[in-house]
């Protein structure tokens, strides 16, 4: 089976319809202020063609990991005012999910008018692991499109970065109403296929991040696939270990040891290269204004700060050896900052491999950026959109995809 196309449902016309879409509006905010406004420009387009073609579109989102109550830190609003302002339509924010806001505000909604549903995490149905319950919602929120109506509402899915979960917004509607791709969750899994079908080579993937523990799956699905993995950010200081290096009060995730022991062993059988940091800034405290000192990465003890001192990015030769690796590279996929770059002074590892992605673009390669994290820090540190190949909305979800999962976003609407 394939899936249908938004296209097709803009064909057969949306003209006074209800029509739900699923975006991803999971933005990171500075208290009530979205810091990176990416995913909501990424889900604008869809509900933007909706809207001009007069469906009456109701978009469901979630934002942060409420506990399946209603918590106003979580609430969608930031997003909403956001996505209100880039909008050329009228943009309403339910108060709740399927309630009575919910539910009154659909059945007044006009031809291109827009109602966001509140965090549709606030009902603890929607991440529910007991089917019936997930279903339960799912008939409710569908329920919105007109009960009468029914038949002629519809499904949009159009969050790249939650097709990873087995939601009842994200999977469970998609078999109570006609369910259309929508064109970011096509374009996201297009560029990503190009990753695993055929990478033009080199291929060279670039992981930092905090945790070893989440990436433990595409490091093993890489192995064999990529040319070189290059690993940076919290999670290198366990790779570090596994070498038999000793590494202060830097992040450390001493039972993944074994586990990296083995991905290096193997690695080097399989013809994938692990490109592993020489040097790393090491700092006196987790702080910005923190003292800071480069050291070997075999060394990262006898810096001034003894056992104390806490690696936080990595060393300019690493930086330099990562950029000269990514230079020659034809593909390259990049996912998890370097190092704290919310500090200034921890910022200039992910800096120069921001900077070497978007040279290798200018040179031709395919450079892709996935994850929220990745995203954001791009954007912060004053990179635009265009001097990559493709930013994905998804962190999860492209690095799902990348381990070769299935994922039930895309398996419930057969792409
Ligand atoms: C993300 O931030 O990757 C997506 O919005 C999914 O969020 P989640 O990891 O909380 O499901």
């Amino acid at each position: 089976m394939t899936a249908h196309t938004l296209d097709e449902l803009l064909a057969d016309g949306v003209r006074g319809r209800h029509v739900l879409v699923r975006s991803d509006l999971n933005v990171p905010l500075d208290g009530s202020t979205v810091t990176d406004d990416g995913r909501v420009r990424a889900s604008l387009p869809v509900i933007s063609k909706l809207a001009e073609a007069g469906a009456r579109v109701i978009v469901m989102a979630h934002l942060g990991r409420p506990k399946g109550m209603p918590e106003e830190k979580y609430s969608l609003r930031p997003a909403v005012d956001r996505l209100a302002e880039l909008a050329s339509f009228p943009v309403r924010l339910a108060d709740d999910v399927v309630g009575p806001s919910a539910r009154e505000l659909s059945a007044e909604l006009g031809d291109g008018e827009v109602l966001v549903l509140e965090n549709v995490r606030f009902d603890a149905r929607e991440t529910s692991k007991i089917d019936a319950e997930r279903e339960d919602l799912a008939r409710e929120l569908a329920a919105l499109t007109g009960a009468d109506d029914a038949p002629r509402g519809a499904y949009v899915d159009d969050a790249f970065g939650a097709v990873h979960r087995k939601h009842a917004s994200v999977y469970d509607i998609a078999s109570i109403l006609p369910s259309y791709l929508g064109e970011l969750v096509r374009a996201e899994v297009e560029v990503l296929k190009r990753l695993t079908e055929g990478a033009e080579r080199p291929y060279v993937v670039v992981l930092g991040g905090s945790k070893v523990s989440d990436k433990l799956a595409v490091i093993d699905n890489l192995i064999g696939k990529a040319d070189r993995l290059l690993v940076g950010g919290g999670m290198l200081f366990t790779f570090l270990a596994a070498q038999g290096h000793k590494v202060g009060s830097s992040l450390l995730e001493r039972d993944q040891i074994p586990t990296v022991q083995a991905y290096l062993e193997r690695a080097t059988a399989a013809g994938t290269e692990f490109v592993l940091p020489t040097d790393v800034v090491v700092a006196s405290k987790f702080a910005a204004d923190a003292e800071h000192e480069v050291a070997s990465a075999d060394a990262i003890e006898e810096t001034g700060f003894g056992e104390a001192g806490i690696g936080l990015d990595i060393g300019p030769d690493t930086a330099a050896a990562f950029a000269k690796e990514i230079a020659g590279a034809k593909t390259v996929f990049w996912n998890g900052p370097m190092g704290v770059f919310e500090f200034p002074a921890f910022a200039a590892g992910t800096k120069a491999v921001a900077q070497a992605l978007a040279d290798a673009t200018a040179a031709g390669a395919l450079t892709v950026v996935g994850g929220g994290d990745s995203a954001a820090a791009v954007r912060t540190l004053g990179f635009a959109d265009s001097q990559f190949g493709h930013i994905s909305t998804g962190g999860g979800a492209s690095l799902e995809y990348l381990e070769g999962k299935e994922l039930p976003g895309l398996t419930a609407l057969g792409a």
